[in-house]
């Protein structure tokens, strides 16, 4: 049986997080640039349900059975075992290689979830879609990070921009012009789940505070969703310093953040905020030239790790 491979973007939030977990609406979009890569081959000898899972970037090369239950990897073929009410699994190796850097707000977790529950089914003969994988991801991130809204699932798993609401379909965002991203890593790690968990304290310390934030994220969303589906883009800009400034009120930003995104702006990005979790990870930066590297020099500078350049292409 030849090997069967399957890949997932990363993804951005544009604007919205953490308010998209109290169901305001958040726009997010596939960083296609990195990626999660899952190879899976048979092993003929092999006994049936024996699993080799090797994943350099985390240092690991194990059987299944020697990881925890509540490891991610162990939960995600779980979920397929019972979705496909399999009994046992045919001997298999399984790959998996990633350029997604963890816990810096890129949906690593989630690539890892649809990537592999992707490569498994195709491998077992039953191949989903993506419906289906979407749900089965979003399973997986419950189990590791508590209440998330599903969007990272979602837009990795449809790997287009979309509008998203938790709990209501999604809507693929059509593209009016291009849109230049820097994506900046802080080279602070974070855990999305620890912030999610403590933006929920304070939301049940003043509810109506938090509610007042997230009303005005919402908004700001839906004033970016016209900037991207009819321009002008650069309109945009001011939306995410905006939405930035609510995340510093919500406590998700920190000094580092706070000093990249104001570098970026210093040196002319049309707008800059945090993306994902916060308190660490990666920063996007709207530009209107991506050739000029003034910007990112600038960052490079200040303290960021690593930059990604990004363009989302009209969709026509
Ligand atoms: C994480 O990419 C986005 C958050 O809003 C969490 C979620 O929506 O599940 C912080």
């Amino acid at each position: 049986m030849p090997a069967i491979t399957a890949t997932a973007p990363g993804k951005c939030i544009l604007i919205g997080e953490h308010a998209a977990v109290y169901a305001r609406p958040a726009i997010a979009a596939p960083v296609m640039d990195v990626a999660v890569r899952v190879i899976i081959s048979a092993r003929p000898t092999g006994q049936s349900d024996s699993i080799q899972v090797e994943a350099p970037a985390i240092q690991l090369s194990a059987d299944l059975s020697e990881l925890a239950e509540d490891h991610p990897i162990t939960v995600i073929i779980q979920l397929v075992k019972a979705h496909l009410h399999a009994d046992r699994m045919p001997a298999m190796h399984i790959r998996i290689t990633s350029t997604i850097p963890p816990a810096a707000g890129l949906g690593s977790s989630a690539a890892v979830a649809v990537a592999l529950i992707r490569a498994l089914t195709r491998f077992l003969g039953h191949p989903l879609d993506d419906v289906t994988i979407c749900q089965l991801a979003y399973e997986a991130e419950k189990r590791q990070h508590g209440s998330p809204s599903g969007v990272d699932n979602t837009v990795i798993t449809y790997a287009r921009p979309i509008y998203f609401v938790k709990g209501q379909p999604f809507e693929p965002l059509s593209v009016a012009e291009s849109i230049h991203l820097l994506i900046a890593d802080s080279g602070q790690p974070s855990s999305t789940a620890a912030v999610v968990a403590d933006v929920r304290r304070g939301w049940e310390k003043t509810p109506a505070n938090y509610e007042a934030i997230f009303d005005a994220i919402g908004s700001l969303a839906r004033q970016a969703r016209s900037c991207i589906e009819h321009g002008p883009i650069k309109s945009m800009g001011a939306l995410l310093t905006q939405n930035h400034t609510l995340l510093q009120q919500l406590g998700v930003s920190n000094s580092k953040l706070d000093r990249l995104v104001q570098v970026a702006l210093d040196t002319g990005a049309l707008g800059a905020k945090v993306s994902g979790g916060g308190r660490g990870g990666n920063l996007i930066v709207l530009v209107e030239d991506p050739t000029n590297p003034r910007i990112a020099t600038a960052l490079l500078a200040a303290g960021a790790c690593r930059i990604i350049s990004s363009t989302l292409h009209p969709t026509g």
